[in-house]
Formats: structure tokens, C-alpha cells, sequence
């Protein structure tokens, strides 16, 4: 196991403190999951291909212990909770967790009923992976508590199979490695089509450079159909093309139908940033991604279409106050940006983001330092 990230054990205390107050009982353990940026590799996922998060040092932690009933709890906003006697037509945030014990008992690691405290400070909705987060801690809980080894990828499976078949949302396996595989201080390079994976160390500090998470604060929504109408994009493509996945198709590939080259060609070229990134990040030389960055974002906005008007705001902002790198992460539609930014500059961009949303009547953004931290544990 590694070595509890401080911030995760705080927080691991307040949801022990919420279980003890609203069960009236000790928990038989603690364990938390953080969420994740996406440095670059967006929209891959899905089509078998390359992907390269790092985790937040913020954290969904809970407090567990079996029980006779499904009981639920977490202290967002002023506190709710659910409880069920059975896993089936659970709704609502409580849908996270419960689906994760269907989806344990659906693999063949067999749990029962649990109460579970949630204390979590990964800002939901902004496309950090908020309910990866949930999922993946309560999963690590259910198979420590009921003596399960689940190897961590095939964890991350299990995952995606409650976000995907319980709560209902077509998402790939991106936010669930990241939240289960990611190490402290690397950005994590992984293969979706096997798992294979390096962690690559990733030091901002080195370079004297910072990571902005800019939160547009425009939620970001997944179970909409714009996602889902991207993935069957993408399925099309692949299918006229006669190969698997888009991954597979030859770089100079094209079909009778302008759209689908488009997304295609995004995931051809995010694949090849990825690797890029990669071989750049290897050398040492964290400032030398930023061009990538930007031509990522340039990619998902005009070809694949899933930018926002807050997000190029926020990317077009912070270019334009000198930061090296800019882009959506995560699924798009709203969520958040990131930047990659010299130190020095960080306060200029900071204000010229905030700035250019005022000017265009945006919501305020919320922006702040990212750290490659520490997976579930
Ligand atoms: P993201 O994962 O990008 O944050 P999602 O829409 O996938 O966005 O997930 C957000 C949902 O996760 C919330 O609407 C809520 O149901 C659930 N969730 C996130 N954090 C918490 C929390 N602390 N307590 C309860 N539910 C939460
Ligand atoms: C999400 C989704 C991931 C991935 C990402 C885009 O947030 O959950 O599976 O597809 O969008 O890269």
C-alpha cells in the first residue's frame, strides 16, 4: 500500500466522524480516491486508445463497515442519506456507490450490504472525475472488506461497468485507471486497448512551471446525448473502415462523410500527441508539451466539437497571458481547462481568464495549482 497522501487522511478522519455521528458505529476502515486531470488523450478512451492523467490531490474518502441494510451517506452540501434493502433502482449520487457493489457482485466478487460515510472535496461536475472518484473508493473498500484481490485495471473495468450499466452513462475507462492506477509525481501513460502503462515522471517544479485546473464552473453532462453521439461517431467510422476501433485505422484512412473524417482525424492525431508527449516528457522537458497542449484542444474544439464557449474563453485567455499550453480536459461541454504556465506568470493568467469570462458574461472561473498525487489507497 502506498504512503496515505496527508490531505486524503484528513479527510479519511471527516468521514469517519460522519459515520460515527449518522450510524452511531465505528467503521472498520477508511480509504480514499482521487479524481484526475487528463493531461492529453481526450476522447480516446473509447476508440482502444492512448490516454495520460494524473490524479488531484483531492479525494473522495469513505468511512465503511459491512451492515444488515444499504445504507449511505455523504456530507455534501448539508448531508443526505439513502438506504436500500436491496442494490437494485438505487438513484442519485447513491447510484455511484451502489452500482459499484452491483457491479463487484456481477464480476464474480460477491459483497453485501455495507453502511458507507462519503466526505469528498473533488469539485463535482467540473469534469474532474468527481464520480470515478466515489466509484473507485467505495470498490477498493467492498474488495478489502469482503477479501476480494481485484487486480487494479480490471478494478478500474468494474468501475466503468457501474458508471456504464447502473448509473447509465457511456463513458470509457479513463477516469477509473487514473483514479485507481495513478502514482504520486507521474502522469500516468496508459494503453486503453491492454492497460499497459508507465507512470512518467512528470515535475513541474523542475521547470519552475505550474498546471492551472481552470474550473469554468459551466457544468459539464455525460448521460446528454453529445457524448454518446461521439462515441457512435466513432463506431461508424470504424465500421465502414472494417477495422475494430478508430485506434486501428491508417493514418491516411477516408470516408464519404465530412463529419466522421473529422472525428477521426482528432483521434489519429490526439493518439500521436499522446506519444509525443510522451518521448517529450521523457527527455525532461515538461515546457517542450505545451505547442501539443494547444493543438489538442485546437482538435477537440474544431474537429471533434466537444469545446464550449467557457472553455475556449479559458484556453484562448490563458494562451494570450503567455501560458505555454492550453486545453479542455476531460469530456468537454463545460468542466475545466488546464494550462501549463511559467510560475512568474501564473497570478497574469489566473486574472486574464477570470477577466475574459467577466468581459463575456461568463460564470467566474475557479482556478488552482494541480499536483500529480497519489492514487486510491
Ligand atoms: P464529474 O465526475 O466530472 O464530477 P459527473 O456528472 O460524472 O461529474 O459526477 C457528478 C455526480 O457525482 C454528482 O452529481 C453526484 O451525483 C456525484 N457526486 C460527486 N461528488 C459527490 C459527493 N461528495 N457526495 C455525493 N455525491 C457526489
Ligand atoms: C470523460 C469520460 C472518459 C473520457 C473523457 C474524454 O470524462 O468519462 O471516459 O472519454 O470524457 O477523454
Amino acid at each position: 500500500m502506498p504512503t496515505p497522501d496527508l490531505h486524503a487522511v484528513e479527510l479519511a478522519e471527516t468521514a469517519a466522524a460522519a459515520f460515527r455521528e449518522v450510524f452511531g458505529a465505528e467503521p472498520e476502515g477508511l480509504w480514499a480516491a482521487p479524481g484526475r486531470v487528463n493531461l492529453i488523450g481526450e476522447h480516446t478512451d473509447y476508440n482502444e486508445g492512448f490516454v495520460m492523467p494524473f490524479a488531484l490531490p483531492f479525494y473522495a474518502a469513505v468511512a465503511v463497515a459491512k451492515s444488515e441494510t444499504w445504507e449511505f451517506h455523504s456530507t455534501y452540501g448539508e448531508g443526505s442519506t439513502v438506504r436500500a434493502d436491496a442494490l437494485e433502482g438505487v438513484e442519485g449520487w447513491a447510484a455511484y456507490l451502489a452500482g459499484t457493489a452491483w457491479a463487484l457482485n456481477e464480476s464474480g466478487y460477491p459483497v453485501g450490504p455495507v453502511r458507507v460515510a462519503v466526505h469528498s472535496d473533488v469539485p463535482h461536475g467540473a469534469g474532474l472525475s468527481s464520480s470515478a472518484a466515489l466509484e473507485c473508493a467505495v470498490l477498493i473498500a467492498l474488495a478489502d472488506l469482503y477479501g476480494h484481490e481485484i487486480d487494479r485495471a480490471e478494478a478500474a473495468r468494474i468501475a466503468q461497468k457501474a458508471e456504464n450499466e447502473y448509473v447509465g452513462a457511456p463513458t470509457g475507462v479513463l477516469d477509473q485507471s487514473a483514479s485507481l492506477l495513478c502514482t504520486e509525481g507521474n502522469v500516468m501513460f496508459l494503453d486503453c486497448r491492454d492497460f499497459s502503462r508507465e507512470q512518467v515522471p512528470f515535475d513541474l517544479a523542475a521547470e519552475d512551471l505550474v498546471m492551472l485546473v481552470i474550473d469554468t464552473q459551466a457544468p459539464h453532462r455525460h448521460v446528454d446525448g453529445e457524448y454518446g453521439a461521439r462515441r457512435a461517431d466513432c463506431e461508424e467510422a470504424a465500421r465502414r473502415l472494417g477495422v475494430p476501433f478508430l485506434r486501428d485505422a491508417p493514418k491516411d484512412a477516408t470516408l464519404d462523410d465530412e463529419r466522421l473524417n473529422r472525428r477521426m482525424r482528432h483521434i489519429l492525431t490526439e493518439n500521436d500527441r499522446v506519444l509525443e508527449t510522451v518521448a517529450i516528457l521523457k527527455r525532461g522537458n515538461v515546457a517542450g508539451i505545451g505547442d501539443l497542449l494547444t493543438a489538442s484542444h485546437v482538435s477537440l474544439r474544431d474537429d471533434y466539437e466537444v469545446s464550449s464557449v467557457e472553455l475556449d474563453s479559458a484556453v484562448d485567455a490563458a494562451l494570450g497571458a503567455g501560458a505555454l499550453g492550453a486545453r479542455m480536459t476531460g469530456g468537454g461541454f463545460g468542466g475545466s481547462a488546464i494550462a501549463l504556465v511559467e510560475a512568474a506568470a501564473a497570478a497574469k493568467v489566473e486574472a486574464a481568464v477570470v477577466e475574459a469570462a467577466a468581459d463575456k458574461g461568463l460564470p467566474t472561473p475557479r482556478v488552482f495549482f494541480a499536483r500529480a498525487a497519489a492514487g486510491a489507497h
